[in-house]
């Protein structure tokens, strides 16, 4: 089995960009990269952790692409696999649902027996309601490049460190 799969949503491509950035940080081959809109869920079967990914749309909707493969993911078994979740938003515009969808993501997944890794400090983010937020702990990274894409490499590589910490 190998270590990491990156499976991801993205509309315009900001989270494929993400994806992309993980991928290289984490020594990840471009084809364990997955767009979850043309992948079968079973997919994850041949990974330990895996890296979940989606930008949210609406008004704290999950990116279309994860409709559909997110019930099935959320069906299977993951006992024994780690999973970590990350996502692009927009604080400014969508303060009252930044980022939801890590944290519709996170809520599907609860009774699927994995352990989720990843979890960080909100310190710095600027948002009034996420429910990717749970006591002050942000469930993912969680990325605004439409208003801070200068901190978006110093969360990526912090986040990263963070899993790297927890999954050894
Ligand atoms: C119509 C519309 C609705 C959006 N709704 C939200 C939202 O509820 N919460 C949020 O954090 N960002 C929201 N966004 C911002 C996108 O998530 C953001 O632009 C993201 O970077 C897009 O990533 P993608 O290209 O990977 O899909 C919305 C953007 C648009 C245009």
């Amino acid at each position: 089995m190998k270590e990491f799969g990156i499976f991801y949503g993205s509309t315009t491509g900001t989270t494929e960009g993400i994806a992309e950035k993980i991928a290289q940080a984490l020594n990840v081959d471009t084809s364990d990269v997955h767009n979850v809109g043309n992948t079968n869920v079973d997919e994850v079967d041949n990974y330990k952790c895996l890296i979940l990914g989606s930008s949210t749309w609406g008004v704290g909707d999950l990116q279309d692409d994860w409709n559909g493969f997110l019930d099935k993911l959320a069906a299977k078994n993951l006992s024994g696999k780690k999973v970590a979740l990350f996502g692009c938003g927009d604080s400014c515009t969508f303060g009252g649902s930044f980022c939801d969808a890590l944290g519709t993501i996170y809520n599907d997944l609860q009774s699927s027996g994995c352990t989720f890794v990843g979890f960080i400090d909100n310190d710095g983010y600027h948002y009034d309601s996420s429910t990717a937020e749970i006591d002050g702990r942000l469930v993912g990274l969680l990325v605004d490049e439409m208003n801070e894409p200068e901190l978006t490499d110093e969360r990526l590589n912090n986040w990263i460190k963070t899993i790297q910490q927890e999954i050894s």
